[in-house]
């Protein structure tokens, strides 16, 4: 039998899950293995991550004795929950209580908590700089939801790091939210943020530092880590798009009201999501350090060195 100490991934075949089975796969001598979680084992994503040398397990966030059974037996646990999949905040905060009690039961020795700050810590409810959404109990549903679940690791005593993390720049290719070409022919990134700086990373970067903080043994136990790859303006990326892409990439910065208008799910959140990054530019970038990011994921890859790698499945139209 193995000796190495096994890591179970929640949200495997996703992007944050996905990018730290692979890390650990890829870091042969690294002394620890893969256990992918999925609800459905025969997907093609679960079957892809089983050919490279994962032990797939079933599990559902919505199914506490599956999560219990997946644990077992496990040194360490990732945890991330999909709000985009339900768009509630209450399922997300229903699914990290079962997360935490399944690891305390199983008695983990690092469980990392896939989270982001709860944004009424900052803004509260009175506040009417933008619009309180979820039944009149969040500014950003989900980040409230998953700050808010912080409490139920703390709760149980858990050996826990809460990872913040940051925008993906892969929202660019999947997200609809990269360049788009105008009226007048020419490409415009638009983006509620205006002059101020978003703190952005590759998705595939979030696994690799999940796994560098996993690596580090006790170091980041009971601590927040915050990670990006990069605090650029809309100006900035509109700059690097415009290099990459070999042709003018305007900016465009939409007003946040506009935005959360824009009718598709989760508009209003997002736009409220835009505005906290802008409205707390100094805190959200000030957190999330390049340098310490590196120093957890020495691979962490650069918004240019990103877009290189991906301009080709950046949609334009
Ligand atoms: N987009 C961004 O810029 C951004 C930035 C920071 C944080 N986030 C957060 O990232 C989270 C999503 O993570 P992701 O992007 O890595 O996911 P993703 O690529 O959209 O994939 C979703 C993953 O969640 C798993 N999952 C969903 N419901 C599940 C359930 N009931 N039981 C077990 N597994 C379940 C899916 O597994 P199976 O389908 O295989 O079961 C899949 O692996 C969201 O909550 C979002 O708020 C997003």
């Amino acid at each position: 039998m193995s000796d190495k100490k096994v890591i179970a991934v929640l949200g495997a075949t996703g992007a944050q899950g996905g990018g730290l089975v692979r890390a650990i796969l890829n870091d042969k001598s690294g002394g620890f293995s893969a256990r992918a979680l999925t609800r459905d084992v025969n997907s093609d994503k679960a079957k892809a991550l089983a050919e490279m040398g994962a032990e797939v397990v079933a599990a559902d966030l919505d199914n506490a004795e599956s999560l219990s059974k997946a644990f077992q037996g496990t040194y360490g646990v990732f945890a991330v929950t999909n709000f985009w999949e339900h768009y509630s905040p209450e399922k997300e905060k229903a699914q990290a209580k079962s997360i935490a009690k399944a690891a305390k039961n199983a008695g983990v020795k690092h469980i990392i908590w896939s989270t982001l700050e709860d944004t009424r810590n900052f803004i509260p409810l009175t506040d009417n700089r933008m619009p309180t959404l979820g039944d009149g109990k969040y500014k950003v549903p989900h980040f409230d939801g998953k700050g808010e679940s912080n409490k139920y690791f703390t709760e149980q005593n858990l050996p826990v790091t809460f990872l913040n993390t940051s925008f993906y720049w892969d929202n660019f290719i999947y997200f609809g939210m990269g360049p788009k070409k105008g009226p007048d022919g020419k490409l415009a990134l638009s983006l509620p943020s205006g002059e101020r700086k978003l703190a952005g990373i590759a998705a595939e970067d979030i696994g690799k530092s999940a796994y560098g903080i996993f690596k580090n043994g006790s170091e980041f136990i009971g601590k927040t880590v915050a990670i990006t790859g990069g605090n650029l303006t809309g100006k900035m990326m509109a700059d690097s798009f415009g290099k990459a892409l070999g042709k003018e990439v305007v900016f465009n910065a939409i007003p946040f009201d506009v935005y959360r208008g824009l009718g598709f799910p989760g508009a209003d959140d997002l736009g409220n999501m835009f505005q906290f990054y802008h409205d707390f530019e100094d805190y959200f970038c000030g957190v999330r350090s390049v340098d310490f990011t590196k120093s957890i994921n020495p691979e962490l890859k650069s918004f240019d060195k990103w877009l290189d790698e991906n301009k080709s499945k950046i949609p334009l139209d």
